[in-house]
């Protein structure tokens, strides 16, 4: 569920039309609803109260601050996988304690950093890195919390690009290898192993795979135990789906009941980090029609968003659902959606049924909150997006959008270059 919603025959974010933000503030424009954001964190988080839990929001999916500060006062953690990111949640105000660091390729300045700010535990993926933690530790004279990431093996059964819990993906460490892992972890003096963690993959539809990786977990976690390991932390990471087009994934409450039944036996806090399920749908990207035209037999509208504001359809060939920002009666047509980028790959939507658009209207990008401006760039030095957020009837500029100024900031000619 979301707010956004007709009016009559404009769309509305909450208590606004979007219409009015977007000739205000222009386009490409990404519009959040507070009220969805907040709705989605907490009935995701409900649904395990029943069970010590930490929700850490992936900071990844969707990283401005002032949506990092509703789920931190919601009571919220955070999941990073950068030094970046670690500094955007402390700024948001997060609970260091409730800071986990996933990623394959932590640099020695950015674990120095986290353990400076005193995180609650790096999730590890490989011996290496659990050497270098160690040693970090060691010359800042503390102890570093730290989970192994164990490989479940299993397939989530999503897009290959946006799976991680199979043997062949880069991430985590095989969950076969890990008990000797956990052995030789034990000999590292600075380390305090906290946990076990394990992420399989984004985008999942079914709770099956889910239950899989935690069966593993289960057994090894029981060998842990079995070997004098204190377990306090089990982290299952995030992949909850949405609905773009036609998916029907489960409900957080039916994902958290499959989870709940399968953990019985296990006693300890669980960490979740879920990122799309709470901010996919909470958000849109506004464009407008700067052209239509058709070439061959093919129709296209051209707009002012393209894969630089919204890289999904083009990496991942995903599915956005479009919307009139004002509903029309006009006749529909099959037509690609492209952006201005010079790329035949720049598109937002292809051979879809669309109301015909005209030059100037405005066009809703649904689903967009999760991996839209936090995978932009600024591909063909366009400046990037602006971000609003809409609170009941009053809306806040969450992101200025970039001017050309801050597209050469840090640029410098050298004198041997100097303008003749
Ligand atoms: N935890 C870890 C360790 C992750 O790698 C990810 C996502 C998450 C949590 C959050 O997963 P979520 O709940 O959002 O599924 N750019 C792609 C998605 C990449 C996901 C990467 N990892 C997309 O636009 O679909």
């Amino acid at each position: 569920m979301h707010d956004f919603h007709y009016e009559g025959r404009d769309l509305w974010c909450e208590e606004v039309p979007i219409r009015d933000i977007a000739d205000q503030m222009g386009t490409p424009l990404y519009i959040y609803s507070h009220r969805t954001l907040r709705n989605h964190f907490r009935v995701f988080d409900d649904a395990f109260s029943r069970i010590p839990h930490m929700t850490c929001f992936s900071v990844k999916s969707n990283s401005n601050i002032a949506i990092l500060r509703i789920f931190i006062r919601e009571g919220g953690g955070a999941d990073i996988v950068s030094g970046g990111e670690l500094y955007r949640a402390l700024q948001a105000g997060a609970d260091p304690q409730k800071v986990v660091y996933s990623g394959v390729g932590k640099k020695v300045e950015e674990i120095e950093d986290a353990l400076a700010s005193n995180i609650l535990m790096f999730n590890v993926e490989s011996f290496q890195e659990l050497e270098v933690i160690n040693a970090c530790a060691a010359r800042m004279k503390q102890k570093a919390g730290i989970a192994l990431r164990v490989n479940p093996d299993v397939d989530p059964e999503t897009h290959p690009y946006i799976s991680t819990g199979l043997k062949e993906n880069k991430f985590g460490v095989n969950v076969e290898k890990s008990l000797e892992t956990y052995l030789k972890a034990t000999k590292l003096k600075f380390l305090d192993i906290k946990g076990i963690s394990c992420h399989i993959g984004s985008q999942l539809t079914k709770t099956s795979p889910f239950i899989d990786a935690l069966d593993r977990l289960k057994k090894l976690y029981g060998r842990l135990q079995d070997a004098g390991l204190n377990i306090r932390y089990l982290d299952l990471g995030g992949g909850l789906g949405i609905t773009y087009n036609d998916e029907t994934p489960p409900h957080p409450s039916e994902y958290a009941d499959a989870i709940i039944r399968a953990s019985r036996e296990i006693s300890c806090t669980f960490i979740f980090e879920p990122g799309r399920v709470i901010v996919g749908n909470a958000g849109i990207l506004v464009a407008k029609v700067l052209y239509t035209k058709a070439n061959e037999d093919k129709n296209f509208i051209i707009v002012d968003a393209g894969m630089n504001d919204l890289l999904r359809p083009s990496l991942y060939k995903s599915y956005h659902h479009i919307q009139e920002v004002r509903k029309t009666q006009r006749k529909e047509i099959v037509a690609y959606v492209v952006g201005p980028i010079c790329e035949s790959g720049d598109y937002l939507a292809k051979e879809r049924s669309l109301p015909r658009f005209e030059r100037d209207d405005l066009m809703a990008v649904m689903s967009a909150g999760a991996y839209g401006f936090t995978m932009a760039s600024n591909y063909n030095s366009r400046p990037r997006a602006a971000e609003v957020l809409v609170a009941g009837d009053k809306w806040h500029i969450i992101r200025k959008r970039e001017e050309y100024g801050d597209l050469i900031r840090g640029e410098k000619i050298p004198n041997m270059i100097e303008r003749k």
